[in-house]
Order: C-alpha cells, then structure tokens, then sequence
C-alpha cells in the first residue's frame, strides 16, 4: 500500500433524516456512522484523515477530537466534485494515493477496503482511478456504471441524467474510490457542474480519466448492502441490525452463547470472554468488559462497566460505571449506579440500589436496600429494607454527601437506618428497625426500637365511641 491520504465526504445536508442531528452524528451500534468510517482509516492506517463537513459541521467537529482528523469546511455544498476540490487544499505535491469515502456508509471492511486497492494495483499503473460498484435490484437513484468494449467501465452516469436506456443499467456507484494523487489535483478542478442537478459531481472523475487513454477499475462488490450509504431512518434500522449481527456473531464464534442474537444488542467496543451466556433483550454498551463464565439474564443493561468471572447478573438489572468481581450474583431487578465496587462472591439481589459504594468479598445484601456512598467490608449481612443515609436535611449539613462505614462480619437487620457519617465497626449487630446516628464499636449490639405497646380490646372499645 503506498502512502495514502483519505477523505471524508460528511458535509451533505441528509435531509431524508429529517433531523436536527447531522446525518453521520446518527449512530450504529452505539457510535454515530461517522466513527466507523474514522476506526476503518484507522485500522487502514492511513497517514492523514480529512473529513469535508458543511451543514452543522460544528456539530461533527465537537463529536470527533481525534487530533489525526483535519476538518475542512466546504462551504456551499454543491456537491461531491466541490467537496474533493476542497478537501485536496493542502494536498500539493502529496505523491501518494487519496482514498475517498462517504461518512454515511458504517458497514464497510477493511477487507473490502484491500480489495479495492488490489483491482487497481492488477492494472499494473495504468488505472488512476479504481471504485467500488455493486448490483442493485432497484437502482433508482444512484450514479450507473457505464460500460463499454471488453467490459470497460466508460463513465459513471448520475440517475437524474440517465437516458431511458441508462436507467435500465443495475449497476451502480458505491462511492468509495481510491484514486492516485497527482491525477486527482490535476483533473479535480476539471470537473464542471453542466448536469441535470447544475453540481460538481465527483464520479465525472472516471470520464476524465478515459478521455486521456486511462483505464477505471471498478471493484463490484456482491453484498450491496455493505457498501450502500444509510439515507432515512428504514436505512439507519437495517444497518444497526447488520451491524448488530456481524458483532454478535463475531462474538459466538470466539465462544459466546446467544440465546437470541437478533436480539442481543452489543456495541462494537465490548469484550466478552468464553462461555458466558447471554440471553435475549440484553444490552451491552461502551467500555464493558465480561469475563469467563457468566450468565447475563434476559433485560439487563450492563454499560461501561467490568464484570469478573463465573458471575450471574439475573434478569433485569442494570449496572452503570461498576466493578463487579468473580462468582457474584447480582439481580434481578437491581439498580448499580455509577462508582461501585463489589467484591468477588458477594450477592445483591432484587430491588437494590448501589450508588458510590465498595462491597466486600461474600457480602450479602439480599433485597430492597439502597446503599449509596457506603464502605462495606467483608462478610457482612444487610438486612432488607436498610438505607443508608448519605446526607439529612435534619441532622447534618443537608448537602454534603457523607459516607457510612461497616466493617467486616457485621449484621445489619431489616429495616434499619444508617445516618452517615456513621461506622459500624467489625462484627456489630445492627437490632432490626434501628435508626444508627453514632459510631457503633466492634463487638457491639445497637437498637433504637421505641417499647412495644400492646391495648387490649381497643378496636372494639373505639367502634363503640363513634
Ligand atoms: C453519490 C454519487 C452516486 C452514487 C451515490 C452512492 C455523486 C454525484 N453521485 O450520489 O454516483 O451512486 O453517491 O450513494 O457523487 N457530500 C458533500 N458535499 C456535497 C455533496 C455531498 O460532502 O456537496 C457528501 C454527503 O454528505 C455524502 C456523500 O457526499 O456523505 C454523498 O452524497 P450524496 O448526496 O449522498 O450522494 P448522491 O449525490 O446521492
Ligand atoms: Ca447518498
């Protein structure tokens, strides 16, 4: 591969979106459509990414701070010929190849990528120009491929200045083109704009190049919808579920089972490790991270996020910005908001909420608790229904968030209050319906229960006074 230098054409407006979104701010499978034609440059590795934006192109700049991305603006769009002649601007005397892409085309491989490089490379210098094509049923709309003697490809020709019979053709302009250099900033500001839609249309390239006895190669790509550009919502859907497949199934194949991948949706950055199983309606998003082992049951929600090995995360639990360790059970229906760390063989279980707290080894809290700003050691037992108070409008300051501490081996029984900052220290007991304001010491029992008090007959004694 010589040195190659790419650029992005991003600066249409997408109107069939009808959004306020950009169209390559739109995601699929969790990073907008952009981002994946950026990581495939970047597994490409090509020595400068320049992305043309236009139409709220401040908005794609801000979505994207990769220092290796030039953005240039193009201005007036008036079209993809226009786009190239700005986007060349600082490319003067660049000897190498430029690789043109479109931003709104997420599904394309690197693979495919190669394959292109390889149809032009096989004519061996004498084609400056080489694109992908592919066979679409309904062509209407898209640039068609024009052949001529030995199957030569003549020019590409736009939907709207077809004659009857050009419209028959179903072969069609991708675009994607990898063109050399020094021909592009020779021909690019030959293009004219004398067409059906008065714009600068880029595929006016391929006519260029054969009217001065070059040849095109056009790569023609048999899964069309690899290489289509996403246009609506409908098309936006599909390539989310394509995308979604291709991840799942790259998944299974390195020992994942999904019970149902059509619908386990699993961003692109994720890691899974052997032998998890993963059942339907899961969601794994961003940075997480699943080990060896574990079972994830039907809705959870696991984002950013790193969970260890041989641990079950039951039915509808949804963890955000936690560590979970090895042989844990979590869920159902459990709540992990950001900052927690549970450690291995602990167990929460349903209706609890984790903010900000460390859990330790084997602790037990088993149902309806909400434990924030908590440091749990190990061995402990948290009874249901305990809260843990990190700031009291009455007692403390009321803004401050302040932190419980519970030691190793304590016992904490159902329906108990903990106002921090408050320590519990190692292997207390915590009497059920305690409300905990003062340090309890090691070893020590604490209850707050007011005296039991029993009125015989007084149902019956009020029923008479009304
Ligand atoms: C273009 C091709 C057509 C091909 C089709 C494949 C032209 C003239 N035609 O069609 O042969 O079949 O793609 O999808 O190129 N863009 C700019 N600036 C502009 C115009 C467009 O940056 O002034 C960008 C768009 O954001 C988009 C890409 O270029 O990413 C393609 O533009 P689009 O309008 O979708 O291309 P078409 O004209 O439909
Ligand atoms: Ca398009």
């Amino acid at each position: 591969m010589k040195k190659t230098v790419a650029i992005v054409l991003a600066a249409g407006k997408g109107t069939r979106m009808k959004s306020a979104l950009p169209k390559v701010l739109h995601r699929v499978a969790g990073r907008p459509m952009l981002g994946h034609t950026i990581e495939l440059l970047k597994e490409l590795r090509v020595s400068k990414i320049i992305v043309v934006i236009g139409h709220e192109g401040g908005m794609v700049r801000e979505a994207f701070t990769d220092k290796r991305i030039t953005f240039v603006e193009q201005g007036r769009t008036l079209g993809t010929g226009h786009a190239v002649m700005r986007g060349v601007a600082g490319l003067k005397g660049f000897k190498g190849d430029v690789l043109i892409l479109s931003g709104d085309v997420p599904l394309v491989k690197k693979e495919t990528i190669r394959a292109l490089y390889k149809v032009r490379g096989r004519a061996g210098g004498k084609a400056p120009l080489a694109f992908i094509s592919t066979i679409l049923r309904g062509p209407a709309g898209y640039g068609r491929v024009v052949r001529g003697t030995g199957n030569a490809v003549v020019r590409i020709v736009e939907h709207k200045d077809c004659t009857p019979l050009e419209r028959t053709i179903n072969e069609v302009n991708t675009g994607h083109y990898l063109v050399d250099a020094a021909f592009l900033l020779k021909n690019i500001n030959k293009i004219k704009n004398r067409n059906a839609q008065g714009e600068y249309y880029l595929p006016d390239l391929a006519a260029l190049a054969v009217a001065q006895g070059f040849r095109v190669k056009a790569l023609t790509h048999i899964d069309s919808r690899e290489v289509m550009g996403i246009n609506n919502r409908v098309e936006l859907a599909m390539a989310n579920c394509l995308m979604r497949l291709r991840i799942v199934r790259g998944h299974m194949h390195s020992g994942v089972t999904m019970m149902d991948p059509g619908v386990t949706y699993i961003d692109g950055s994720v890691k899974v490790g052997r032998d998890t199983v993963i059942s339907p309606s899961v969601h794994l998003e961003g940075s997480t991270v699943i080990g060896r082992n574990c079972v994830i049951e039907e809705g959870v929600k696991i984002i950013d996020s790193v969970i260890g090995n041989n641990t079950t995360i039951k039915s509808h639990t949804i963890i955000e910005s936690s560590r979970v360790g090895n042989k844990v059970s979590v869920g159902p229906f459990a709540r992990l908001r950001p900052g927690n760390r549970v450690g291995d063989e602990a167990r929460i279980g349903n209706f609890v909420e984790l903010k900000n707290s460390t859990v330790g080894v084997g602790t037990k809290a088993g149902h309806l608790t909400y434990l924030g700003d908590a440091v749990i050691g190990r061995g402990v037992n948290i009874g249901a229904g305990t809260i843990t108070y990190n700031f009291d409008g009455m007692v403390r300051d009321g803004k401050r968030k302040h932190t419980t501490r519970i030691g190793d081996g304590v016992f904490i029984g159902s329906d108990s209050q903990l106002i921090a900052p408050v320590r519990i220290g190692k292997g207390a007991y915590v009497g059920a319906g305690t409300t905990v304001i003062r340090d309890v010491p090691p070893g020590a029992l604490v209850t707050s229960r007011g005296d039991e008090r029993v009125g015989k007959g007084w149902v019956k004694k009020a029923k008479l006074k009304k």
